[in-house]
């Protein structure tokens, strides 16, 4: 029973936490930007890449209010005119939208799975390098329009620059993993200290507590006994 409770009261804890941080979500776009519908090519809205390679456009969209008939394409900046690339409707979350592509080689791979409207470009040409855009507009909202950039940039072979660029990504990354594990290490250091404080003063109640009450030298023996299966 005690454990039944604990957890519905977890679950509902959890349920309010998510509906709460969606809700508030939901209030700060409206209120800030009047944003529902986001899209989103990720952390990282560039891409380098060799003539001739494969490379996926990436682009996901988020939406508190749910979608319905949620209408989105890809488009490129041809210098300055926009260039459909891919367009569709989709109907619901979840459901794997009919795509129109206007362009040769581009392959609509998100499926919708996950809210995934990412394509790929086969093959591709330094004509293809440029800024592409995910769009969206959600009948839900009004029609009002949300969209991401990704750049792609197209080269004939990965050079000095992004090495450079990779080590900087590299030794962060590493150097953000040391501090962690410095960190962690710090954490456990910290505990196994503590730990060992806490003995020691269990030692010392245990000694004192056995000197209190001369139990036959049973207790004495207790004493000794009980921190050793502690000791790792
Ligand atoms: C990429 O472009 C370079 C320079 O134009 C060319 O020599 C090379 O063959 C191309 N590579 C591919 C895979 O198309
Ligand atoms: C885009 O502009 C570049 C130079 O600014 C030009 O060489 C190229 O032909 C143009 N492309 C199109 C499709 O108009
Ligand atoms: C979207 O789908 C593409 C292709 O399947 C995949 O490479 C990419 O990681 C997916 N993105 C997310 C955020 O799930
Ligand atoms: C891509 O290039 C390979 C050879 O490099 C070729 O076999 C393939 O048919 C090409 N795919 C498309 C879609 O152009
Ligand atoms: C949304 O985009 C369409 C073009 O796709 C445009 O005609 C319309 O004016 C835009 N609406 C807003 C509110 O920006």
């Amino acid at each position: 029973m005690p454990g039944f409770s604990t957890n519905s009261s977890l679950g509902i804890t959890w349920l309010m936490k998510n509906t709460i941080s969606c809700l508030l979500n939901c209030v700060i776009f409206s209120v800030w930007s009047a944003q529902a519908l986001e899209m989103s090519v990720g952390k990282i809205p560039f891409l380098q890449a060799v003539n001739g390679s494969t490379v996926t456009l990436p682009c996901t969209y988020a939406s508190c209010i749910g979608i319905e008939n949620l209408y989105f394409n890809w488009q490129f900046n041809d210098n300055g005119t926009m260039q459909k690339v891919c367009e569709s409707v989709i109907p619901s979350e979840g459901v794997v939208p009919d795509v129109t592509i206007f362009r040769e080689r581009v392959e609509f791979v998100g499926k919708n799975h996950q809210n995934n409207v990412s394509i790929l470009l086969l093959n591709i040409t330094f004509e293809d390098g440029g800024q592409y855009t995910c769009f969206g507009r959600n009948p839900k909202e009004h029609h009002k329009n949300h969209s991401a950039i990704f750049n792609l940039i197209v080269v004939d072979e990965l050079r000095e620059v992004d090495n450079t660029l990779t080590i900087i990504i590299a030794s962060a990354v590493g150097g953000a993993i040391a501090l962690l594990m410095g960190f962690m290490l710090l954490k456990n250091f910290t505990l196994f200290v503590l730990t060992k404080l806490e003995e020691k003063n269990k030692e010392c109640l245990v000694t004192s507590s056995g000197i209190d009450n001369t139990e036959n030298g049973l207790s004495g023996s207790k004493a000794d006994s009980k921190p050793t299966p502690k000791k790792k």
